[in-house]
């Protein structure tokens, strides 16, 4: 990222366990995470006590020649208004299939969500009819996709794509339809907005066809919106912009987002917690200081240790050894055991439980064994103290 550095906050000094913390020394993105905590990015108090979202234990399997894909696989965490979960995690490690799953849009078959529970506002998600779902979704949930492109039509304009899911969650027709259209278009600070919404997709730019994208998410005032890498096919200086629109928008709306991301700097700048996904897993998770300065898993300290350092002269960058083990054939203990340089015999025979790390942070991991043990619900528990309340 040029235009804002991504550096981790206060990285360099000791963590848990005596051992400096990857991820460099601090800057001033970093210190804008620390100095966050549970207040917003213009340092009001924006995270709401009030619970959008809780998953609880969802699976979602994919059958396969090959055996069953287990993307995702036990997944279980909270989300408040107004707050910012960063879901972060190498390519593979499942983070579109969650999205895929909270939307209930998963292709069946080969996908099935065997197990769990999406309670948004209070109802379970996974028990409504699709008639009932495709009221919610776009309604009270929506998502932003990584490719605007593909999330556009390009036969339609502007005003007929934002207008379709206006006029069919809120049942709006004629002027005032059009008056609504206008109105999102501006709150995605779209200029001259009468004018752009004849455009079609193909004479808009990629940074405007992402707000586009993101009025049509917004446009139903959801509770939740899931951003699964939407800056990715932007350059860095647009995407700069759309993450502070982003927070923009939610400070004005007490939207809970659900970011989903690769770049471990990203979340630095983004999120209030984050949830550390490996092999369909969250093996760790806590407020997004206690992550950057105090690491306890060795996939998220590898994660970190691999964010660039602008400010260190390197021959290489780090990267993690070896690739994310295959999901129809995980090995019987920790997923990270072939790459990881803690791994011990229990790692191999069976798979770690959660340790509770203290406030908001819990880990799934044997080196951490000494410290109190969560059920795997518990995970949500953790995760609910509000962040920075330690
Ligand atoms: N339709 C499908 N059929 C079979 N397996 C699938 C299907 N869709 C996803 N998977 C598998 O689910 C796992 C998780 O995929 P997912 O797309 O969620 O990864 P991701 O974390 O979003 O990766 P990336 O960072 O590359 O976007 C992968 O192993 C993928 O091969
Ligand atoms: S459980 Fe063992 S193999 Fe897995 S991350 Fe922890 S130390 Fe490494
Ligand atoms: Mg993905």
């Amino acid at each position: 990222m040029a235009e804002e550095s991504t550096r981790p906050a206060e990285a360099g000094e000791p963590n848990g366990d005596g051992k400096q913390a990857p991820g460099g020394s601090a800057g001033s993105d970093g210190a804008d995470a620390a100095a966050r905590g549970s207040t917003d990015h213009f340092g009001a108090s924006a995270v709401r006590e009030e619970i959008a979202l809780e998953v609880e234990d969802l699976r979602t399997y994919f059958t396969t020649r090959w055996g069953t894909v287990k993307a995702v696989d036990g997944l279980s965490f909270t989300l408040r208004r107004g707050e910012t979960l960063g879901i972060v995690g190498e390519s593979g490690s499942g983070k579109s299939v969650t999205a895929l799953s909270l939307m209930r849009l998963v292709q069946s078959p080969p996908g099935h969500i065997v197990g769990g529970r999406v309670i948004l506002n209070g109802r379970d998600i996974l028990e409504l009819s699709e008639g009932q779902m495709s009221q919610v979704r776009g309604g009270e949930i929506s998502m932003i996709l990584q490719d605007p492109m593909t999330a556009l039509n390009p036969v339609f304009n502007v005003e007929n794509q934002v207008g379709e899911a206006i006029r069919i969650h809120q049942h709006l027709r004629g002027r005032t339809l059009m008056n609504k259209v206008v109105n999102s278009l501006r709150q995605v600070r779209i200029p001259a907005p009468e004018m752009r919404m004849k455009d079609y997709p193909h004479q808009l730019s990629g940074g405007m066809r992402q707000r586009v994208v993101g009025a049509i998410g917004i446009s139903s005032a959801p509770s939740v919106l899931i951003a699964d890498e939407p800056t990715t096919s932007l350059d860095v200086t647009i995407q700069a912009a759309y993450l502070r629109l982003l927070r923009e928008i939610q400070a004005e709306t007490g939207l809970g987002i659900v970011f989903i991301t690769h770049d471990f700097g990203i979340v630095a700048k983004m999120c209030d917690r984050v949830a550390v996904m490996y092999a369909g897993r969250i093996v760790e998770t806590g407020d997004v200081r206690q992550i950057f300065n105090h690491p306890q898993h060795p996939y998220t300290q590898a994660l970190i240790s691999s964010v660039p350092k602008l400010e260190e002269k390197t021959e290489r960058l780090y990267s993690i050894e070896g690739q994310p083990p295959a999901l129809y054939n995980l090995p019987v203990g920790c997923a990270f055991a072939p790459r990881c340089q803690y791994v011990m015999d229990v790692c191999r025979e069976e798979y770690p439980p959660i340790f509770d790390q203290g406030g908001a942070q819990s880990a799934a991991c044997w080196k951490l064994e000494g410290g109190k043990r969560l059920e795997n619900a518990t995970i949500t528990e953790a995760a609910a103290v509000p962040a920075g309340a330690d």
